[in-house]
């Protein structure tokens, strides 16, 4: 049977039915990599699993959310859908949109959006608006704005999203159940969506276990492990650029439920982890998605994993939210320049260390 997207695949354990019109790009069913190369870098008892969630059809896992919430705003008779988004979201929605045959706005935090994003709602046809402010100012523009007009909202608080989202942890548990699993965390609706799916997966014995969630934030951006919303967050991870997450409870009862932890990444961190992973194991991922791999690496170095020794290994799985590609000033900004040569054997020998 060819695969036909997760609403096909999870239909189950989704809220759609018969009548439900499925807009799809087949998205889901994402490698899990196992990365043996960092792995090895960062502890030796260490199993490191990357998710790569970057091979959605737009390139980031929003598009598993993004199925169903177009699908539900379709089957309401919804014309027309809108979000705030650091980038992701938008490009997501406008793609689905399109596919839809929907119209959407995408208000975004302007000069702060990475170039791929952009490009991609700007391709998918979505009127996209750019506001001086940031994520968290255009949440609650177009929270106002889907109250008072007949336009869906398609952020994570939409429900839909995060039952989309959560079809990623069922993919996992038919691998195995991880001993933990770390993400980034921005406005917090993955690492809701991942703990609900983990639950599920239990209860319906897919899961022998739960594991232990792990989530991180920037540095500059982590209202929740500073316990308080940040009014002016900052870092080059610009997809978790975000000051006051819509569901921060929800990752807080994760965090608590699993006994597990909600961490903090500086953006030097975040760049080592970015450029290790692609020179390690040949996974390209966005800087925020790198952030998972320097938590790991930073709770490595603490003795965090410590009590996994004499062969017994902890299985993680890191979830690369987002492409590489999506940012490609930033790979460029901190990967080896280029170098000019001659078109001459010899002339090209002096860089080739063999
Ligand atoms: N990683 C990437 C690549 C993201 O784009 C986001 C969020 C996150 C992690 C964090 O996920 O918000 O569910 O905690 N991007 C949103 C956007 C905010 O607008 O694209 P979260």
């Amino acid at each position: 049977m060819p695969y036909l997207g997760l609403i096909n695949k999870y239909r189950k354990y989704l809220p759609v039915s018969a009548k439900t019109p499925v807009v799809t790009l087949h998205e889901g069913n994402t490698p899990l990599i196992h990365a043996y190369n960092l792995s090895k870098n960062i502890h030796p008892n260490l199993d490191l699993y990357l998710k790569f969630e970057g091979m959605n059809p737009t390139g980031s896992f929003k598009d598993r959310g993004m199925t169903m919430a177009i699908s539900k705003a379709k089957e309401a008779g919804s014309k027309a859908v809108i979000c705030a988004s650091t980038g992701n979201t938008s490009a997501s929605a406008a793609a689905y949109a399109a596919r839809a045959g929907m119209q959407c706005i995408v208000i975004l935090p302007a000069g702060k959006i990475a170039l791929g994003k952009l490009v991609q709602a700007l391709m998918h046809g979505a009127t996209c608006l750019a506001i001086k402010g940031n994520f968290d100012d255009a949440l609650n523009i177009v929270k106002e704005i889907s109250a008072k007009y007949p336009i869906t909202l398609v952020n994570s608080i939409n429900p839909f999203r995060i039952e989309g989202q959560k079809t990623a942890s069922y993919e996992v548990c038919e691998y195995f159940t991880p001993d933990f699993q770390a993400m980034p965390v921005g406005n917090a609706g993955n690492i809701t969506a991942y703990w609900k799916g983990y639950k599920e997966c239990l209860s319906h014995g897919f899961a022998k276990r739960l594991p232990v969630m792990l989530g991180f934030q920037a540095s500059g951006s982590a209202p929740i492990v500073r316990g308080y919303p940040i009014a002016k967050p900052e870092t080059i991870a610009t997809a978790i650029r975000i000051g006051n997450p819509a569901s921060w409870k929800q990752a807080v009862e994760a965090r608590d439920e699993s006994k597990g932890l909600i961490d903090m990444v500086t953006d030097a961190e975040i760049i080592k982890a970015y450029k290790l992973v692609a020179a390690s194991d040949g996974v390209f991922c966005e800087p925020a998605s790198a952030s998972s791999i320097a938590g790991v690496i930073k709770l490595a170095k603490k003795g965090y994993f410590n009590k996994f020794k004499g062969g017994k290994r902890a299985r993680i799985v890191c979830i690369l939210t987002g492409h590489g590609l999506k940012d490609p000033d930033k790979a460029i900004e901190v990967s080896a320049k280029l170098n000019m040569v001659k078109p001459k054997l010899s002339e090209i020998m002096k860089f080739v260390k063999i």
